[in-house]
């Protein structure tokens, strides 16, 4: 009798009861934990298949498909859903949303999700938070100044503690891409121009924001996948043409170490390598990211990048795009519907593989299995929890040691700082002094400028009651107007010592604010030069997502501090560095140019057959420039002095499985105590493909007391050797090798070894 009524009945109501026994069955059976990351990736598998068994090709493909919540780009905590967004969840035509975030809002949408449609799959909040969620960090750039891969974890784990109590899962960070080239906006989002230092904060950002998966913790996303930021020109989204030799040494490196963390999605880029967009990949998203990584997370798309493929001269149309990225190992559309709108016709006329699609829906899920969302779809909206942690006391500390941290001492002739708390009057002066809204940086998710305890307010909190702060802005950061000029002059006349303020505005960095010089912009140099002519010390302060080329200030003003958007607590930061209290410790990720003729510029350069050489005219130079950098990469000083000697090598030559012991002694030789970035960098002399003339190996970061010493030691193997060679394999070659450590990428002391095979 039931066997009969069965038949008669509905594929699709069939297909309703089979879920809700499948549904009671896992929980009976205890497979929705609270902590599910202790679940085997084999149950979980099991599990998801079991549900995939359940799915219309319709709720697959909804899956795969991720919409922007309310009017578009940017977050959103609560505005009235579109009735054809509501319908898209009740039909399970959407997998996840970005841009939605608070614990009610989303509990709203999960709620419709996991209420209102038939297989009741819980959605994944995805968001920018990029550095910091309301609590606003520093920018990546100045973060990866303080060459602190635990502090950076640190800080990438408080983010995600924010974020994950206003209801989001998941975070489009951390952006691994290398940058050479400061003309390119996006560099303030990364790491800079070096591949260990970036792969090494690469680690620790996936690391700080899921680890264990547990409530507190989020899924990362290592983007733009991949060599985003070889973009000609500096210019955002443009071609990227480099060679796969290139490709695998210098910008594959950062999101390796991610895979190796355990991230747990990639999203594509959206440039073009050699001819080929990133969404349309296969080599990247399939032979690399999978079959030779081991990747068994999913790949999102970047916003619309799938249909981009059309601009690009890739795909006929949005469903012929569609076709290419989902063959290609591109698992969820970020806002493109190409996905949506076309993969159900693509399967009917056989151009898709359901099983394609089975792949990519099993991804997905399991990732939501993961962060525990079947067992608790709510878990992460709790009113509770946003209330407790967002904006919490912990988490604004964390904050003020990594803008502290993050800050790099350039000049400092005489000793001009540290400050003296007591002095009579401090002249503050410059449009970014007491800026509210540019410490933020680009990227602040929902960092509020009423937060952001400003360089004015900063030093007002610190000084002593006798001293007064004055203030004038002086001009705006972009402008002609130098009407305010006269005001800034008068004050710095009555004041024992000048704070300047100099820099971009938030937004002149970021997603496609690419700009053509490197000058600091309006009439601020203008600003500075008049300044100057009081003969008033001055202290220049750069706030700024890129490398500027400061030449003049460098030549005449004596003490220079790079501060980049240090985030809320940007005040208190310099305002401890400027006085004393914290002794800076930041090393440059990235080198600064001289003027931008000289881009791109970057330590780990190749020799070529002719190196530049100024006695020679016919070498690789410019005619009107120094061969060298304003500052070199690793560049950064303390207010007291280090003093290198001792290099030893534990043995002059190493086989393959030996291990080389390094050792340096370090004094600290100066006036304070201190902190001091140790840099260990090797060149391969001799190879068969030609190496760089440096390249980063190792690093450490040390604290000594005045007048104490200490020694250092690294251990270096035949791994830290290899390139990829002739075949694109990676090897390493018998043959001498020198090695540098010191204080910066120039200034190093050097000893020699030699690899036997
Ligand atoms: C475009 C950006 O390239 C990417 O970094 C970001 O995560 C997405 N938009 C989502 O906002």
């Amino acid at each position: 009798m039931l066997i009969i009524k069965i038949n008669i009945l509905e594929k699709s109501q069939m297909k309703n009861i089979l879920v809700k026994l499948v549904l009671i069955s896992l929980s009976i059976s205890g497979f929705y934990q609270t902590f599910s990351q202790t679940i085997p990736e084999e149950q979980i598998s099991i599990r998801v298949d079991s549900v995939i068994s359940l799915m219309t090709l319709e709720e697959k493909i909804g899956q795969l498909n991720q919409l922007s919540y309310g009017s578009g780009w940017g977050p959103t905590v609560k505005v009235q859903i579109s009735s054809e967004y509501e319908e898209m969840i009740k039909l399970g035509e959407v997998g996840s949303f970005l841009n939605a975030s608070g614990a009610e809002l989303t509990h709203e949408l999960q709620k419709m999700a996991v209420n209102e449609s038939r297989m009741k799959i819980p959605l994944i909040f995805g968001l920018d938070v990029i550095h910091g969620f309301r609590t606003t960090f520093p920018v990546p750039i100045a973060e990866a100044s303080t060459w602190e891969p635990n502090l950076v974890e640190k800080s990438a784990s408080y983010q995600a503690l924010e974020a994950s109590s206003a209801g989001i899962h998941w975070t489009f960070s951390p952006m691994v891409d290398v940058a050479r080239d400061p003309r390119w906006g996006r560099i303030v989002e990364g790491s800079g121009e070096d591949t260990y230092l970036g792969s090494l904060l690469s680690f620790a950002r996936v690391k700080g924001y899921q680890g264990d998966l547990s409530n507190d913790n989020i899924i990362s996303c290592a983007k733009h996948f991949a060599a985003y930021g070889g973009a000609e020109g500096g210019r955002d989204y443009n071609t990227v043409d480099i060679s796969e030799r290139t490709f695998r040494d210098i910008y594959l490196p950062p999101f390796k170490s991610a895979v190796d963390a355990g991230a747990e999605t990639f999203m594509a880029s959206f440039n073009e390598i050699g001819g080929i967009p990133s969404s349309g990949n296969k080599f990247l998203l399939t032979d690399i990211l999978r079959k030779e990584w081991g990747f068994k997370g999913f790949v999102v798309s970047d916003w619309n990048s799938i249909g981009e493929m059309i601009n690009h001269g890739f795909a006929e149309n949005l469903k012929d795009a569609g076709r290419i990225s989902i063959n290609a190992g591109l698992d969820m559309d970020m806002e493109s519907r190409a996905f949506t709108n076309h993969l159900f016709e693509l399967v009917k006329e056989n151009k898709v593989s359901e099983e394609v699609i089975n792949e990519s829906v099993r991804r997905i899920l399991r990732i939501k299995f993961l962060l525990g969302l079947f067992d608790d779809p709510f878990k992460y909206c709790s009113k509770e929890r946003e209330t407790k942690n967002v904006m919490s006391e912990e988490v604004q500390n964390t904050a003020l040691e990594v803008a502290k941290r993050s800050i790099v001492l350039l000049k400092n002739e005489e000793s001009l700082l540290p400050l003296k708390k007591d002095l009579k009057k401090i002249a503050v002066i410059g449009p970014l002094a007491d800026s509210k809204k540019d410490p933020l940086g680009a990227w602040s998710a929902f960092g509020n400028a009423n937060d952001v305890v400003t360089v004015v307010e900063g030093l007002k909190k610190y000084v002593s009651n006798k001293t007064e702060i004055l203030y004038s802005k002086g001009c705006e950061i972009e402008g002609e107007s130098t009407d305010d000029f006269d005001d800034a002059i008068k004050i710095a006349n009555e004041s024992e010592v000048v704070i300047l303020c100099l820099g971009e505005r938030s937004d002149m960095t970021g997603e496609a604010s690419n700009r053509s010089t490197l000058d600091i912009p309006g009439v601020q140099q203008k600003l500075v030069e008049e300044i100057y002519k009081t003969g008033k010390p001055i202290v220049v302060v750069l706030m700024n997502g890129r490398p500027l080329s400061i030449g003049w200030i460098d030549q005449n003003i004596p003490a220079i501090i790079e501060a980049w958007f240090l985030g809320i607590k940007s005040g208190d930061a310099l305002a401890q560095v400027l006085f004393g209290d914290y002794n800076p410790s930041g090393k440059l990720p990235v080198t600064f140019p001289r003027t931008v003729g000289q881009v791109p510029i970057y330590y780990n350069h190749k020799n070529t057959g002719r190196p530049g050489n100024k006695r020679n005219h016919f070498t690789s130079q410019y005619l009107d420039l120094p061969l060298t950098p304003l500052y070199p990469f690793g560049y950064g000083l303390s207010y007291t002095k280090f003093d290198y000697s001792d290099l030893k090598l534990s043995n002059t030559k190493i086989s393959d499985n030996e291990k080389l012991n390094i050792s340096v002694k370090i004094k600290n030789t100066g006036d304070f105590d201190g902190e001091e970035v140790v840099q260990l960098f090797i060149r391969d002399l001799v190879a068969s493909v030609t190496r760089p003339v440096k390249e980063l190996k190792r690093f450490e970061k040390i604290f000594l007391k005045k007048d104490e010493e200490k020694v250092v030691n690294f251990v270096l193997s035949e791994e830290d050797l290899r390139f990829t060679g002739v075949d694109m394999k990676p090897v390493s070659e018998a043959g001498s090798f020198r090695v540098f450590v010191g204080t910066n990428s120039r200034d190093a002391i050097e000893s020699e070894f030699e690899l036997v095979k």
